[in-house]
């Protein structure tokens, strides 16, 4: 299927926007700008065919160039939290901006989503590809990364990520798009299922205490299909300290599997489904906690609490400072590779 390409306007600096658009055959459409390597749109057809757009964000790139929360952003460095903004690497500290009281969140304000990504289609692939110099939001080491999108018959899009270095530094890409499968309102409804038998309990701060807890008897258990919104209001720790909601990491128990799926979400409305492959060990489950009607988004929409999703595929969060933790750390002559496919159609 062709991808095309059209202007999204420019930056504050001038400099010019694209905004692509891959189609399949199914009527699946997904729209990515080169600002913040960002999915801004992914229309789907319901079970009758009628399309609708299933994620949150902007009708034009003034939106994504003002205050958001990641909005179908590419994230990078570092996705999710580095406790305190630091971490030491071969014997060197190193201390990032903390963007997220007290912590270091999601790469930071100068993180990847809000770099300007170079854009080559080729083939079948939008391949979008940056350059992060050394010391650039703290992190060691000149990173060159690449993000591919592509979008299949089978209704899959998929994101490669590849990356490479010259000194050893550490890295957890993610997308952090925002989906409700019914187009707007609340997703409390969707039901899902997450194939993860642990999660990471977090401090006060939001940091994973290094405990890997078994999801049974906790509102956490999505082993089973679950309506999102039936445990969220439970009286839980957990939940409380995530503001009202869903916002911690699960462990996947088999990852690394593109034939499996590890997250099956469903809206029995319109029988829309999102399923979810990646090679990655981990997601950051999160509901849209921090939403709070401030934001007016597509169509004059106001974004409110649990009015999206979003599966942040990762590695752990801190891992830097957590050696009990896979190691997130990419040195010289390796190539780090993930990847994520979220698959959608309809029952
Ligand atoms: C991630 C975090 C949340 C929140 C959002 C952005 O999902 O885990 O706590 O910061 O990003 O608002």
């Amino acid at each position: 299927m062709p991808i095309t390409c059209a202007p999204f306007g420019s930056t504050p600096t001038g400099a010019a926007v694209e905004l692509y658009t891959l189609t399949n055959a199914a009527g699946v459409e997904a729209r990515v700008a080169t600002y913040g390597g960002t999915l801004v749109g992914l229309l789907a057809p319901d079970r009758h065919g009628k399309r609708a757009d299933l994620l949150l964000g902007f009708d034009s790139l003034a939106g994504y160039l003002g205050a958001h929360p990641y909005f179908g952003s590419l994230i990078g460095r570092y996705g999710n939290r580095i406790a305190r903004g630091r971490f030491t690497l071969n014997g060197v500290p190193y201390t990032l901006a903390i963007n997220n009281r007290p912590n270091h969140l999601h790469g930071g304000p100068g993180g990847f989503h809000v770099a300007l990504w170079h854009a080559e289609v080729q083939g079948e692939q939008l391949v979008l590809s940056h350059h992060s110099p050394a010391g650039e939001e703290g992190y060691p080491g000149a990173l060159s990364v690449k993000v591919s999108y592509s979008l299949s018959d089978a209704g899959e899009l998929r994101l490669d990520y590849l990356a490479t270095t010259d000194a050893p530094t550490v890295l957890n890409l993610t997308n952090h798009a925002y989906f409700n499968l019914a187009g707007d309102g609340s997703i409390l409804g969707h039901e899902l299922q997450l194939g993860a038998g642990q999660f990471l309990p977090v401090d006060d701060a939001q940091i994973p205490t290094g405990e890997l807890r078994p999801v049974a008897g906790t509102p956490m258990d999505f082993t089973a299909p679950t309506l999102i919104g039936a445990n969220i209001g439970a009286d839980d720790e957990q939940l409380r300290g995530a503001k009202g909601g869903f916002d911690h990491c699960w462990i996947f128990g088999h990852g690394g599997d593109l034939g499996r799926a590890v997250a099956r979400v469903r809206e029995p409305g319109s029988g829309r489904v999102l399923e979810l492959f990646t090679t990655q060990p981990a997601v950051q489950f999160y509901t849209s906690n921090f939403l709070d009607g401030d934001l007016r988004g597509k169509g004059g929409q106001v974004y409110q609490k649990h009015g999206a999703f979003c599966l942040e595929t990762q590695h752990y969060p801190d891992a830097p400072n957590q050696p009990s933790f896979p190691a997130t750390v990419l040195r010289p002559g390796e190539q780090y590779q993930h990847t994520t496919i979220y698959r959608f159609s309809v029952e």
